[in-house]
């Protein structure tokens, strides 16, 4: 596993320490009383990029209904916010709305708090799986947690303000630190989702403030959707009449319309927005390559459906020909991963025990996962070679 130790290590390089250090170490939280907080990476995550702190989960993480939030990845287009404080920080409404607000955290601590348990997904998570492989960062399985967010409804936020009939999207604007020429990261979402009674101004996360590596003070939570359209260090709100046009709109975060042979190019007008996360489970345990001696074996992991429910995980031992029941967790909740798990009772052998999600929607896991150039979504079966003695 590359660990955060392991590539210091193998980087050896002062001019690393000297140019990414300090914007992603030296970084304290008012709100956590002014102590500096590690890195996850200290914590055995997977480091996918230093330059803007993109950290995947070990999957052998994925056995707690909740991610504890040193655990769960970080995705960061660009660089965090050098120094945020709870007392100037402020939030702006504005657009088509009747009267424009500005809000403080105070104010936004104020407002009546709902709580939504949200399975957040990197589009990207899996591209490293898709063939042919596709540029972007090289995730394996592990860019998405789970956690408890809180904060008020942004559809209260919202109506503060008084959307005009003319509202029809919804723009959010980070406080990222943009270099160079690289376009800000601003999303918007269409006024639906943004009402929708699950939609929140997060300022919470597992019952703590936000740490500065998830959005602190607050981020925009849209449950279900890929965790691109979750802002994060949001500082403006702005209601639109059309669908904000900018890079991480169009031409970044779109599919295809229509199944493209792998390797082939896609024209921006043939492709749409990402919206829901597909349907997907992860074995967490035993890991690739183990091996295990003979008896019961407990195979466990994680599924998901995004806005649908996950109804079944089925396991196959025999390299996907027969697939029998997996037992769902206790757990649950509408946009929340569904633990499971399976008893096999094993003979000595080599095997690959793959899992398969489906769910409420009667959407299953594809047996290869949908190809596209920006390798978004990649749903494909897990899989895990296991030797038996
Ligand atoms: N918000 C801002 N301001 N800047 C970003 O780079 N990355 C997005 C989203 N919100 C991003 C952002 C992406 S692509 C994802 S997957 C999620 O944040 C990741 O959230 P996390 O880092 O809390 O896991």
């Amino acid at each position: 596993m590359n660990s955060r130790r392991d590539f210091l290590k193998q980087m050896s390089g002062a001019a690393l320490v000297a140019s990414v250090v300090p914007s992603t170490f030296d970084w304290a939280t008012p709100q956590a009383g002014g102590q500096t907080i590690d890195m996850p990476g200290e914590d055995g995550m997977i480091v996918r990029s230093f330059r803007f702190v993109d950290l995947e989960t070990p999957v052998e993480y994925f056995n707690t209904w909740l991610t504890p939030v040193p655990h769960f990845f970080v995705r960061n287009h660009m660089h965090e916010p050098a120094e945020l404080n709870s007392e100037d920080w402020r939030l702006t409404v504005g657009g088509e709305v009747e009267k424009p607000v500005t809000l403080s955290l105070a104010e936004i601590s104020k407002m009546e708090t709902h709580a939504v348990v949200n399975t957040l997904e990197c589009a990207g998570n899996g591209r490293s799986l898709h063939r042919p492989q596709v540029p972007g960062v090289q995730w394996g399985k592990g860019a998405v947690s789970t956690a408890r967010f809180s904060g008020p409804l942004l559809r209260d936020i919202l109506q503060r303000a008084g959307v005009k009939s003319t509202g029809k999207h919804v723009m959010f604007r980070g406080l990222d630190e943009v270099p160079g020429k690289v376009p800000p990261f601003i999303r918007s979402i269409p006024i639906e989702k943004a009402m929708d009674s699950d939609t929140l101004i997060a300022t919470h996360m597992n019952g703590a403030p936000l740490t500065k590596h998830h959005g602190f003070p607050a981020r925009a939570l849209v449950p279900g959707w890929v965790g691109a359209a979750s802002i994060k260090w949001l500082t403006e709100i702005k209601v639109l009449e059309t669908e904000f046009s900018g890079n991480f709109m169009s031409p970044a975060y779109r599919f295809p319309n229509q199944p493209v042979k792998p390797g082939d190019s896609v024209k921006p007008e043939d492709t749409h927005p990402l919206t829901g996360l597909s349907v997907k489970s992860v074995i967490s345990g035993p890991s690739d390559g183990s091996n295990v001696k003979a008896g019961t074996l407990h195979v466990h992991g994680v599924a998901w459906a995004g806005e649908a429910e996950v109804v079944k995980v089925e396991i196959s031992t025999d390299g996907g020909a027969a697939w029998n029941a997996a037992k769902l967790g206790h757990e649950q909740a509408h946009y929340a991963w569904r633990l499971w798990s399976y008893e096999w009772k094993t003979k000595a052998g080599d095997y690959t025990v793959l899992s398969r999600a489906t769910d409420s929607q009667g959407r299953i896991q594809p047996a290869t996962a949908v190809w596209n150039p920006s390798g978004y979504l990649y749903n494909a079966p897990d899989q895990v070679k296991i030797h038996v003695a």
